[in-house]
């Protein structure tokens, strides 16, 4: 048994920066993709630990806004392994028993992709582990379009500006609905929040390491959820 589940539950949601895939590979001599190919199945690995250690929710870093920049067969290898990820879900939804969601804007996902995504949502809809794929995600263009919709109802008549509050704000959002994450971890040593879940990390407890993320173990996961506990969370108060 890990350390911490003696003394104190996991947190209930758990987000990662999946950071380091590059490096990884070229450590290797090998092509970008298999580092991420790599990181896929890492992916898969923590996901499952999530689920023993009792964690209802992952959010994950798959896809940023600014990811666009990368080369066209970095990007199309990315998005081939969600593809596979999402078909292989959907091939047997009972053999993963995760609810899939998804965090961003997907209109600039191929068709194909975009019917995966609503697919894989539709067809686990039932389960309670939540597993969040940000795609085509970064947390301030998620303000712009929850600020957007805002303004549209009002403009409709549907809500009043004066009746904006933080939590009517929230319902915006992708997240809506979903509780913030306690822990959010990322690997590789970078310590940046990378444009991730700007809103939701207002109180998240930050845990940076310095292994790369297909390296990525259930060990790691639990040193991470250690020291999260070894944290003082005061939300403001003394
Ligand atoms: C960041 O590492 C990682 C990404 C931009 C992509 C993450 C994608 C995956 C792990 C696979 C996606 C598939 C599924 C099933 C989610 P980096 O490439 O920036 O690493 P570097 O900083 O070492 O170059």
């Amino acid at each position: 048994m890990a350390l911490f589940e003696k003394k104190q539950p996991a947190p209930k949601h758990i987000a990662i920066i999946m950071d380091g895939n590059g490096r990884w590979a070229k450590k290797r001599g090998l092509p970008r993709n298999a580092g991420h190919k790599e990181g896929a199945e890492t992916l898969r690995r923590i996901a499952e630990h999530c689920n023993k250690l009792g964690i209802m929710t992952l959010t994950v870093y798959a896809f940023s806004t600014e990811n666009w920049k990368r080369s066209e067969e970095e990007v199309a290898g990315i998005m081939r392994l969600l593809r596979d990820y999402l078909l292989e879900v959907l091939s047997d939804v009972k053999k993963s028993p995760v609810r899939v969601c998804f965090y961003g804007d997907l209109t600039r996902l191929t068709p194909e992709l975009q019917e995966l995504c609503a697919r894989a949502e539709r067809e686990t809809a039932h389960y309670e582990h939540q597993l969040n794929f940000c795609l085509n995600y970064g947390g301030r263009d998620e303000i712009v379009r929850a600020a957007r919709a805002f303004a549209a109802d009002v403009a409709a008549g549907r809500a009043e500006s004066g009746d904006l509050t933080e939590e009517v704000f929230e319902k915006y959002l992708d997240s809506a609905g979903v509780p913030d994450p306690e822990l959010i971890i990322r690997p590789s040593g970078e310590m940046r929040t990378s444009n991730f879940l700007l809103w939701q990390s207002a109180y998240s407890e930050y845990v940076f390491m310095d292994v790369l993320w297909p390296d990525f173990q259930g060990k790691d996961l639990d040193a991470a959820i250690a020291e999260y506990h070894r944290r003082n969370r005061r939300f403001g108060g003394v």
